[in-house]
């Protein structure tokens, strides 16, 4: 009895892709073992079904772990004065670039912690330039620098990863040549949001922001933690009602893991079991949505990245930073940037892959819906 509702949950997300809270709260609370793998394996063939039996690979760049926010959770928080600050240059992401497009890259995510003096290209205001500033975009280097990226890989896809700006901003980036955005709203409940962060951001700010990036014309991701400092089951219903109405062409989830040098040092780390699950719901919700096997999935089990796959994934982003400061863009603990999760071990993951009946796609993997 209890298991035919469980089936009828699965069966009505998977062809209406939408579900009601107490839907969505009944899987997730669901420990019978046959039901999770039917959500499962019912995710695996939606997936298959969309995009068959390719992943979309992803060259992830660090470009800098300088970050003017204070996440309580985040290992490059700006109060973390144990972390070693560094910004690549232009020049240094561009060589990034260079040596993944040779490799067979088609799409680089420029990650960064909100650095505005980066990404504006001046290290310090100019003393009177109010006027020019008003003219300004105030992210110039940024402007030039994905355009210099689509020139020397014409075929390439560019995603941003680097916060919360204005629309007018985000309008400039996507003039410049970006394509995509990833902006995780991290939870969809405002006390929950209040709790993560410091009384400075703004839930409100966040959530226009998507909005922005959306009207922007860029394919638009977001996405929450698992597992986060004081997270309940009910604020991941709402996370996923809010996925469900926004419907993000990508969505990012992973497991909260714990930093020693943040104010969450001491909690415990997000369960992978209700990652993948969350995976399974998620593509079931959109079976065209771009939803990697995160690195914190990986960070946390050894084989998470195929399990992620299997669980309803098509996205994997292997690191393509310079070895030189991988160790310092450390957003948690033991975080993997090596192996398979790297740019290096594209033979690796190709493997990995192999192993589970999948290869690595050729093509840029935008949304098609
Ligand atoms: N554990 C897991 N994910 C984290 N992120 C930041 N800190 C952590 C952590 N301690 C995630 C956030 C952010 C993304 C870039 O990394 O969701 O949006």
């Amino acid at each position: 009895m209890r298991q035919m509702t469980l089936f009828e949950t699965i069966r009505r997300l998977r062809d209406t892709h939408r579900l009601t809270a107490a839907g969505y709260e009944t899987l997730l609370l669901c420990d019978d073992p046959v039901a999770e793998e039917v959500l499962r394996g019912q995710a695996r063939a939606a997936a298959l079904e969309s995009f068959g039996r390719g992943i979309y690979v992803r060259g992830l760049v660090e470009i800098g772990n300088i970050c003017r926010n204070d996440c309580f959770y985040c290992g490059i928080r700006a109060s973390n004065s144990k972390v070693c600050r560094y910004t690549l240059t232009a020049d240094e992401i561009l060589g990034c670039c260079r040596r993944g497009y040779a490799t067979g890259l088609r799409t680089f995510v420029l990650q960064g912690g909100e650095n505005p003096a980066q990404f504006s290209g001046k290290s310090e205001m100019l003393p009177g330039g109010v006027a020019e500033q008003s003219a300004a975009t105030g992210v110039e280097w940024l402007e030039d620098l994905v355009r210099r990226i689509k020139a020397e890989c014409p075929e390439c896809a560019v995603t941003l990863s680097l916060g919360e700006m204005s629309a007018a901003q985000y309008r400039a980036l996507k003039a410049a040549g970006a394509d995509r955005y990833l902006l995780r709203h991290e939870t969809r409940n405002a006390e929950h949001y209040r709790f993560l962060h410091p009384a400075q951001m703004s839930q409100q700010r966040r959530l226009q922001c998507l909005s922005d990036l959306r009207a922007a014309g860029f394919q638009t991701g977001a996405g929450m933690m698992v597992g986060s400092p004081g997270q309940t089951i009910g604020n991941l219903v709402e996370d996923l009602l809010f996925l469900q109405e926004f419907r993000p062409e990508m969505i990012g989830t992973g497991p909260f893991v714990h930093h020693p040098d943040t104010p969450f040092a001491g909690c415990p780390d997000g369960s992978v079991e209700l990652t993948l699950k969350l995976i399974s719901i998620l593509r079931l919700m959109d079976p065209h949505a771009l939803i990697p096997a995160t690195t914190a999935l990986s960070t946390l089990a050894p084989d998470g990245r195929a399990r992620g796959i299997l669980a309803g994934a098509n996205v994997v982003m292997p690191n393509l930073s310079p070895a030189t400061v991988r160790g310092k863009y450390s957003l948690y603990e033991g975080k993997a940037c090596t192996g398979a999760e790297s740019a290096e071990g594209l033979d690796a993951l190709r493997s990995e892959l192999a192993a589970i009946g999948c290869e690595i796609s050729p093509s840029r993997g935008d949304w098609r819906g």
